[in-house]
């Protein structure tokens, strides 16, 4: 599979799309080497004192439609119109079908105590040794602050993506990887990977 397969609400995931998945975590699967990736990285942190837990990792389409109709419910519950909740929704689930967790390379990583993924995770110890390290075991911040206009998501402090040895470049471009992936395909930065 291509590592660096851009799926986004305008990139579904392709219908022919097959994954190999490995258990990363407490029953909990990514893609084979974003497994292992993970697992080293997150070794590394607990070597510096650091703990940290995948809260999510692959998604099928099934149970990324079960998430997204859970969260228009209850929008449309606190009172809002279904057009309002589905809106919402959008800015921090995928719609089933073009979420990046269906590819298995992105995991999102909390404190261990978290119930949930909250913006809260910035800042926290987890968060500022991921931004420090998480590059070097492949990793980048997938939806950073400040791009949504680009990734179609609100800032999530907690989704990393696993994009192998492009990872550095990826982090210190500053870009999101819709941008790196355009840069790729202009410059053929692609062919230096
Ligand atoms: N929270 C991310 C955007 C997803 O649902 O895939
Ligand atoms: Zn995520």
């Amino acid at each position: 599979m291509d590592i660096l397969i851009l799926v986004n609400k305008l990139h579904p995931l392709p219908e022919n799309f097959q994954v190999r998945l490995a258990e990363a975590e407490n029953g909990k699967l990514l893609e084979y080497s974003t497994a292992g990736a993970y697992k080293a990285m997150k070794n590394s942190a607990a070597a510096d004192g650091v703990f940290f837990k995948l809260l999510s990792g692959y998604r099928s389409v099934g149970y990324q439609k079960k998430l997204w109709e859970e969260n228009v419910r209850r929008l449309e519950l606190s009172g809002m119109s279904a057009r309002q909740a589905q809106k919402l929704t959008g800015e921090s689930i995928a719609p089933p079908g073009v979420s990046e967790h269906h590819t298995g390379l992105a995991a999102d990583i909390v404190r261990p105590e978290d119930p949930d993924a909250e913006l809260s995770f910035h800042g926290t110890k987890q968060f500022l040794w991921l931004r420090e390290n998480s590059h070097r075991f492949g990793f980048i911040l997938r939806y950073p602050q400040g791009g949504s206009s680009l990734t179609g998501y609100s800032y999530e402090p907690w989704h990393y993506r696993f994009v192998g040895k492009a990872a550095e470049k990826i982090k210190n471009s500053g870009k999101t990887l819709e941008e790196y992936l355009t840069l790729c395909k202009k410059c053929g930065i692609i062919n230096d990977i």
